[in-house]
């Protein structure tokens, strides 16, 4: 709670610079959450340890893989008003079959961890037989990989031949030695997608 006192202020002024651009029907639904979220910056605390990062930079997320879709893409049950509980209507059942299994890899918004689906389904379908995938949707531990975790954040994907992306030849040995002890993986087949 303390996060969004201080941050409302900030909040209050916005609307006030931005009131022209909120009212123009051309604006989509991708920059109308930049209003917010690509000025404000701080971090929310939910819950002891739930902290929520809420600045997105518009820019670096606007040249990113993802930089031509709607926040929503992802973010579907915040569709129709922003900061519906999600959980909404997401009309997808792919999706609302894996939001349970996600949920407890998720943060805030197991809708949007589950929305690659939607787009990428032959690489979740990988996913979900590996040993990796096996480890979530089968054991239902929580230990194994889910996409961000080898991707890094949602909104600042690269593609895997610029050295920004984590899966990059340069930073794979990095992304998966947080979990797996680095000289055992040299030995092993990296590269291979999940
Ligand atoms: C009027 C300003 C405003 C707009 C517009 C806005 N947000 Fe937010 N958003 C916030 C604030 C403030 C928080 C943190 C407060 C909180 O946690 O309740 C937040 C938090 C979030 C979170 C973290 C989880 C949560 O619910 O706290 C997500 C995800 C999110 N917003 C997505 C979106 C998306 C997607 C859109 C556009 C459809 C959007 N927001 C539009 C102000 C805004
Ligand atoms: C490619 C899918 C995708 C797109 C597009 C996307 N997001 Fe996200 N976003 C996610 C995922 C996945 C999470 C992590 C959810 C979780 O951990 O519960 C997330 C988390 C967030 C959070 C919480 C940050 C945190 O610390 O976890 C905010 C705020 C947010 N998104 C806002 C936005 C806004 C604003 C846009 C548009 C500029 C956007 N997102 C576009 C997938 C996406
Ligand atoms: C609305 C459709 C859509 C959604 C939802 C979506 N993606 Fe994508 N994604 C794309 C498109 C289109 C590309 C670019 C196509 C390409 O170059 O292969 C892409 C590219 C990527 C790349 C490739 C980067 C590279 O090496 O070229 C990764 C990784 C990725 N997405 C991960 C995710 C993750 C993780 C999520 C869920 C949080 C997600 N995507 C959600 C459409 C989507
Ligand atoms: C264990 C780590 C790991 C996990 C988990 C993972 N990826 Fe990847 N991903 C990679 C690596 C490594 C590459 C690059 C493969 C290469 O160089 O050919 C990649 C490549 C990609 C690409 C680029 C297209 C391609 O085939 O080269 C997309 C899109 C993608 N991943 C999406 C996803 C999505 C969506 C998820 C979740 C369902 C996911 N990844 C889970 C490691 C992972
Ligand atoms: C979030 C942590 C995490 C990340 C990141 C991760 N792994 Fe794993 N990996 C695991 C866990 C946990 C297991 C064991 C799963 C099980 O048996 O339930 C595993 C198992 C494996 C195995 C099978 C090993 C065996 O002895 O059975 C290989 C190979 C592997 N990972 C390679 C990789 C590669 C390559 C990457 C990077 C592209 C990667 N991992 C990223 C957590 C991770």
């Amino acid at each position: 709670m303390k996060g969004i006192l201080k941050i409302l202020p900030g909040l209050l002024l916005i609307f006030f610079f931005y009131a022209p651009a909120m009212a123009d029907p051309e604006v989509n639904s991708g920059l109308k959450c930049l209003i917010c979220h690509g000025a404000i910056k701080g971090k929310v605390e939910k819950t002891k340890v739930v902290i929520v990062d809420i600045y997105i930079d518009g820019e670096k997320f606007s040249k990113s893989v993802h930089g031509s879709f709607d926040c929503t893409a992802c973010h579907i049950a915040y569709q129709g008003s922003p900061h519906k509980e999600p959980g909404g209507d997401i009309n997808n059942k792919d999706i609302a079959e894996l939001v349970p299994f996600v949920r407890a890899k998720s943060k805030v918004d197991p809708v949007a961890q589950a929305a690659c689906i939607k787009c990428h389904a032959s690489i979740y379908k990988t996913l979900k037989e590996s040993i990796h995938g096996q480890n979530i949707f089968i054991k239902k531990e929580m230990d194994g990989p889910l996409c961000l975790d080898c991707h890094g954040s949602p909104h600042y994907i690269a593609p895997k031949t610029e050295k920004e992306s984590k899966v990059n030849k340069f930073n794979i040995l990095h992304t998966c030695g947080n979990c797996h002890d680095k000289k055992e993986l040299a030995k092993n087949t990296i590269g291979a997608n999940t």
